[in-house]
């Protein structure tokens, strides 16, 4: 009772109103909301306090920026998403901070498009060794189609391909990049495509920043090759994966192709099966498929285990 009345008095305030309405279109920092709003920095940040101490809103730390998103976790979400709902489509304050928020998404997707993303320099130049992104995305939807997805997680998920990828069929995903530049790619492009169940989020793959059990899915894609230490990758996936959650690996099968260590920072030559094998059920996951798609030089494989 005192926690809905505290969501509710959060609440009962025009500005306040205003970015719960906000926030339920998408996931917004301070400095966002400020230039929404028309309001100071200081002003703002204390109704983000009482809206978040009232269990409405979420507050997400990435570097030296917090982004506010609707709750999903607290108390106060049902309050939430309720109060969302009922915003009047027609008052003009809305209509106009809706409109000043299309330009602020417009300028995010500016600065994504702007942002040299690291790797892009390898996809193109490699683009036609290995197979399209569309094939790759098919098999996994292929393999995934007779699973019911509740909480995914997709590790390094740089522009969140992945995400974007498998968003319809999940109730609910998580992205984690360690690059907050990374992270603002990916969120202008989920932004873009409209998706709403899933987030993006500041984490280190070798120490995740959520508790055991957490995920019925966990997506690994062109990321261990990359990674000094995959066995630690994979050990940290299978802690918060659910006892009987599924893991999806995505990467270049074993080749002999040296100079991508030198030219692109591969640590791993792609990975044989026995090697994918052995890392995988030393925590534990039995490997259920294997799915090998040949490139004209390189070969991706997807491995897809879960936990007994
Ligand atoms: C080649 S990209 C793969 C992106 C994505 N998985 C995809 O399928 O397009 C590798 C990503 O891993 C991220 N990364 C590298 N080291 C990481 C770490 N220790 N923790 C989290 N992310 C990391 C990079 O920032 C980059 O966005």
């Amino acid at each position: 009772m005192e926690k809905l009345l505290q969501g509710l008095r959060a609440a009962a305030e025009p500005t306040r109103l205003r970015i719960i309405a906000l926030c339920g279109h998408a996931e917004l920092s301070v400095t966002e909301l400020v230039m929404v709003l028309g309001q100071t920095q200081p002003r703002v940040s204390r109704h983000l306090k009482l809206l978040v101490e009232g269990g409405l809103l979420q507050r997400n730390k990435e570097g030296n920026r917090a982004y506010y998103r609707l709750s999903t976790e607290a108390e106060g979400a049902g309050l939430a998403r309720m109060l969302n709902d009922l915003m009047p489509g027609e008052d003009e304050a809305h209509a106009l901070d809706l409109s000043r928020l299309s330009s602020v998404k417009a300028d995010r997707v500016r600065y994504a498009e702007n942002f040299l993303d690291p790797y892009s320099q390898e996809i193109t130049e490699l683009r036609g060794m290995w197979p399209s992104d569309e094939v790759i995305d098919k098999c996994i939807l292929e393999l995934l189609k007779d699973r019911s997805i509740q909480n995914l997680l997709d590790l390094g998920t740089g522009a969140g391909r992945i995400l974007r990828t498998i968003a319809p069929f999940v109730v609910k995903g998580t992205g984690i990049d360690n690059s907050l530049e990374m992270l603002s790619i990916a969120r202008a492009r989920l932004d873009q495509d409209g998706i709403k169940n899933c987030q993006v989020r500041v984490g280190d793959m070798y120490r995740l920043p959520f508790k055991q059990n957490s995920f019925d899915l966990i997506t690994i894609n062109s990321l261990l090759r990359y990674a000094e230490e995959p066995k630690k990758v994979i050990e940290e996936a299978a802690r918060v994966l659910e006892k009987k959650g599924a893991l999806l690996i995505v990467d270049l099968a074993a080749h002999d192709l040296s100079e991508l260590r030198d030219e692109y920072g591969h640590s791993w030559l792609g990975f044989s099966e026995a090697e994918m094998l052995e890392m995988l059920s030393e925590e534990n996951l039995t490997v259920a498929r294997v799915k090998h798609i040949d490139g004209q030089k390189l070969n991706v494989c997807i491995w897809l285990a879960s936990g007994s």
